[in-house]
């Protein structure tokens, strides 16, 4: 496995593959890799004949308050889990290389509709850092496909529209999300959780279940269902964000006639902001 941090010898190396008729696959990363990644990385290797995993915590995608400082680094087991899967090259610039203007962008990609609501609502031009280091690994990689986790189903579906509107060459496979034995879903963030956290976290994946049962059994007060879910991550010792009803496409308000709904979660337990969703067929 090749680690490159330059964006010529990626490129070069992209270009070799190609000309040899290789199908190149792409995995984004920030690093502190877990078992959820690795579904990714899984995904990716099944579907091309190479493999590259960017590793990359992306300073434009946090906001002022966040945890980009903090923001676990693990570099090297990152890479040893890589090369042990079978991965061809880690991708792993600095942040000079991927902004040499000194992070000062003068061009952003924004997908305004996807951007403001759920999660950004309260993380402002998080979706806007997010849409725009993809929209640039994509053109640095060049890869056929990239995989992005379902856990992250809002920044999925921001990156599913800019693909479609800027009409990106590029398969966006979404991977569904990697749980804990007991249902909580794998993230970075949850390294963040002191013991007593990490037995309630669970609550979210189950108050999104309960949600999901209620919609799949015939209820149709959407509003009701929110706060019964809203309601559950409180008492379970979340600060919750949101609890919402969608429709899983545009992530618009559902109008009664949609087969197919997701649920979508977030609150704060402790130092950890957790996020899940469940898909619901009615
Ligand atoms: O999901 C992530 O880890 C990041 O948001 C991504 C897609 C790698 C962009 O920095």
């Amino acid at each position: 496995m090749h680690i490159i941090q330059h964006i010529p010898e990626l490129r070069s190396q992209v270009r070799t593959w190609r000309d040899g008729r290789e199908e190149v696959g792409l995995v984004p990363t920030m690093g502190n890799l877990h078992g959820g990644h690795m579904t990714l990385v899984e995904e990716a290797l099944e579907r091309s004949d190479r493999v590259v995993v960017s590793i990359f915590v992306n300073p434009t995608q946090f906001g002022p308050e966040e945890d980009f400082a903090g923001y676990p680094r693990t570099f090297e087991r990152d890479c040893e889990l890589l090369a042990d899967a079978g991965v061809d090259v880690v991708f792993a610039p600095s942040v000079e290389e991927m902004y040499p203007d000194g992070g000062g962008l003068r061009t952003v990609v924004d997908v305004p509709a996807l951007s403001g609501i759920l999660c950004g609502a309260t993380r402002p031009g998080h979706f806007q850092g997010v849409a725009t280091v993809v929209a640039k690994l994509l053109n640095v990689v060049a890869p056929d496909l990239a995989v992005f986790g379902r856990k992250d189903y809002q920044q999925l579906m921001v990156i599913r529209q800019m693909v479609h509107d800027l009409n990106l060459p590029v398969q966006v496979v979404g991977a569904p999300v990697a749980r804990e034995a007991d249902g909580l879903a794998k993230s970075s963030r949850n390294a963040y959780l002191q013991e007593d956290e990490r037995a309630r976290a669970p609550a979210l994946h189950e108050a999104l279940r309960d949600a999901g049962a209620r919609l799949a059994e015939g209820e149709r007060d959407y509003a009701a269902v929110e706060a019964a879910g809203r309601a559950a991550l409180a008492e379970a010792g979340f600060e919750p964000d949101y609890f919402r009803i969608r429709r899983p496409g545009d992530l618009g308000e559902p109008s009664g006639d949609e087969e197919e709904l997701v649920i979508l979660g977030a609150g704060w337990l402790g130092r950890a902001r957790l996020i899940d969703n469940l898909a619901v067929r009615l």
